[in-house]
């Protein structure tokens, strides 16, 4: 298999972070995008810096727009993945530079440059991809494929908002725009990735065998943990691991449903939920490839490599 080369948007993050690990294992990482969401701006760009000094890599860092495109965010994830979006382990100030380029210029360019031949991974609020289709709504034709982490397809959310998850949650016209704008993208929602949870003994046996990467992931996701046992979560869940994984390997799908997609922009209670016309009665042209389930072994197996937990 060749390797995909990928421009990946981000907020890190903890699962971001484990991504970004698969990515940088399985593909060519051409670019990282940076938004706001699992916490500010400022930390979540830090965060990547952090990364690409981990990875001892010259992956360029685009930031992007500090806020949601229309409303101020009711909430960000700090509560999971710590004030500092990386467990609030102190780490020290990263070496690695931020590009002097917007996020998503960065991104209408770097397509611009490589028609046809990178895949967009969108792991974050859809804020930065919004932007870039409102400037130029040829994107999505320049991209080889859009791989989105976002959604809870059949209501069950993780939001304050019952059926909203958060990277639709936090900003939802950002996600309106994509999902309007793409004719066509793998959607990797929060209830497929509940049911890709890893095995806690088997995780600690992978952060144990493996390298300074399983080190540092085993630092930044303990907060995480607690979080998830607090909150009768089964489980190490990794949303945006999951979506790496079928960014790099479509073929560890093993059940998807192609379905017309929106997002609830008005609703009281539903604001930010993902309305997907399972029957086809509205006529449209179903956009989502929505993934319901990948072979586990598979996903697994490229979580150790990227770990160094290689068997
Ligand atoms: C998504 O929200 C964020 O907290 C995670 O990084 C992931 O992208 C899961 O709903
Ligand atoms: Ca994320």
């Amino acid at each position: 298999m060749t390797r995909p080369q990928l421009l990946i948007d981000t907020d890190p993050g903890v699962d971001d972070a484990l991504a970004i690990l698969i990515a940088h294992a399985h593909a060519d990482i051409a670019a990282l995008s940076i938004a706001a969401g699992n916490v500010g701006l400022d930390h979540t760009v830090r965060n990547a810096r952090t990364l690409v000094d981990l990875l001892d890599r010259d992956i360029p860092v685009f930031a992007g727009c500090a806020t949601p495109l229309v409303r101020e965010p009711e909430e960000d994830a700090a509560f999971v993945h710590g004030a500092d979006g990386f467990g609030d382990i102190g780490f020290a100030e990263p070496a690695a530079v931020v590009a002097d380029e917007a996020a998503a210029l960065a991104l209408l360019r770097l397509t611009r440059e490589r028609p046809g031949q990178l895949t967009l991974v969108a792991l974050a609020p859809l804020t930065n991809l919004a932007l870039a289709l409102r400037l130029d709504p040829g994107l999505p034709q320049r991209v080889a494929r859009l791989v989105v982490m976002a959604g809870a397809v059949t209501g069950h959310g993780n939001t304050g908002r019952i059926p909203a998850e958060f990277n639709i949650g936090f900003d939802p016209e950002a996600a309106h725009v994509v999902f309007q704008a793409f004719p066509e993208f793998d959607l990797i929602d929060w209830e497929a990735t509940l049911r890709h949870a890893f095995d806690d003994d088997a995780f600690d046996r992978w952060l144990a065998a493996g390298d300074h990467r399983a080190d540092f992931f085993g630092r930044i996701v303990a907060t995480a943990r607690s979080y998830n046992v607090s909150h009768r979560r089964r489980g190490v869940i990794a949303a945006d691991a999951l979506a790496m994984a079928v960014a790099v390997d479509p073929s560890i799908v093993t059940r998807s449903e192609r379905r017309a997609v929106a997002v609830e922009l008005d609703g009281r209670l539903t604001r930010g939920a993902t309305v997907v016309d399972w029957d086809g009665r509205l006529g449209r042209t179903p956009q989502a490839h929505i993934v319901l389930e990948v072979d586990h072994a598979r996903f697994e197996a490229m979580v150790r490599r990227a770990l160094g937990a290689a068997e």
